[in-house]
């Protein structure tokens, strides 16, 4: 689509849902099948007052990242996987199932045509979100018969205000984030709506997030509402199992496979309880949107534990350098997660000027000199 240049501060990215030139939009009705779809200007929709997702919460959405990398590339980063769960999520909340490959070149058609969003290497990544929800009007709580998929993306930084800092975390205790044999594992949204009143409770109390408890037997835990958790005690880092009430996290898997096979560590998905969070050397949450952010305290019934006296330690450090050099190309990617979406062809000197050129996603060649840029820096 032809339109509005991007006119961004890349130094001053949030987590925020800034405007972008075009959205992906489709139509599919109850006994249909997810097809066609176009790109449309970015911009807000109209809804019956009676549309099924806003008096039932039939919705889902998804989150993933493209990446402008060392080598020039613009990529995803495993969106098969963002795929499986989109399909997965649309069944759970009886919405048309969602086919993958379809859902795939939506996300492709919303970033080739938005390539001017994507930050530029190490200044931030841009945040794709693909969501679906029920449109047509229901009175009764039923399925409603015809449904609207959007992907809109917008250019981001840090999830967590401060960048890279501890987290401030607190054991929730009055709060469940899912319940068993729930809708936890999909990325449903009322999941993320049941999580802002006590993520507002614990702002008040100067707290960045909660870590929900396993409704079952309380001294098990979850997630955060925002991220998946991991420890690391004793040489093995663990992670909460998944239990029908966890979601899947991309990067959460991303982090397992980082640790076993990279870094030789043993890993372990299995019951977390709470003593081992605790006393455990290293606390660490994972998610598209947040990457990997160290835990430096944790307070359980107003007792303060602090974690590796606040500093990220060196395993946190190694599963999240490997895993952003790998969604940036700055090392090999050895498990083949990264596609291409579209390269700059190097018309000026510095890659920060180039020219932006859409390629097919079969891959890019590109027409001279290296990476660059930046190094740390938000998002990614
Ligand atoms: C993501 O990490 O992509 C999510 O969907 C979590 C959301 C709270 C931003």
């Amino acid at each position: 689509m032809t339109g509005k240049k991007a006119k961004i501060d890349w130094d001053s990215l949030g987590f925020d849902a800034v405007e972008t030139r075009s959205m992906f939009k489709a139509i599919c009705s109850q006994d249909g099948q997810w097809t066609g779809g176009s790109l449309v200007p970015y911009g807000t929709i109209e809804l019956s007052p009676a549309a099924g997702v806003l008096n039932y919460g039939q919705g889902v959405f998804e989150g993933t990242k493209a990446f402008h990398t060392a080598k020039g590339n613009i990529v995803l980063f495993r969106i098969d996987r963002n795929a499986e769960r989109m399909a997965l999520s649309t069944k759970r909340l009886c919405i048309p199932i969602m086919d993958p490959d379809f859902f795939k070149q939506a996300v492709l058609a919303t970033v080739g045509d938005n390539l001017d969003y994507v930050p530029p290497y190490g200044k931030g990544s841009m945040y794709i979100r693909p969501i679906v929800w029920g449109t047509a009007p229901a009175l009764g709580v039923r399925p409603v018969s015809e449904y609207t998929f959007i992907v809109f993306v917008s250019p981001v930084g840090s999830y967590f205000k401060g960048g890279i800092k501890p987290l401030n975390l607190k054991v929730e205790t009055h709060f469940h984030r899912a319940a068993p044999k729930g809708i936890g594992n999909a990325k449903a949204i009322g999941n993320y709506s049941a999580s802002l009143y006590p993520l507002a409770l614990a702002k008040q109390e100067g707290f960045d997030e909660v870590i929900y408890l396993d409704a079952r037997i309380e001294d098990r835990v979850e997630e955060l509402g925002s991220a998946n958790l991991f420890i690391y005690k004793d040489g093995v880092l663990k992670t909460p199992k998944l239990s029908g009430s966890i979601l899947d996290g991309v990067t959460r898997n991303s982090v397992c496979r980082i640790a076993s096979e990279l870094l030789e560590l043993q890993v372990e998905e299995t019951d977390v309880y709470l003593k081992d969070i605790l006393e455990a050397d290293e606390v660490f949450c994972s998610g598209t949107a947040v990457t990997v952010a160290h835990v430096g305290r944790i307070t359980f019934n107003d007792k303060v534990f602090e974690i590796n006296q606040g500093q990220m330690g060196s395993v946190t450090e190694k599963c999240k350098e490997t895993l952003i050099a790998i969604q940036r190309e700055e090392m090999e990617d050895p498990f083949g997660w990264i596609i291409p979406v579209a390269c700059l062809l190097y018309t000026s000197p510095s890659p920060r000027d180039a020219t932006l050129s859409r390629m097919p996603a079969s891959g890019c060649k590109k027409k001279g000199g290296g990476g660059g840029g930046g190094g740390g820096g938000g998002g990614g």
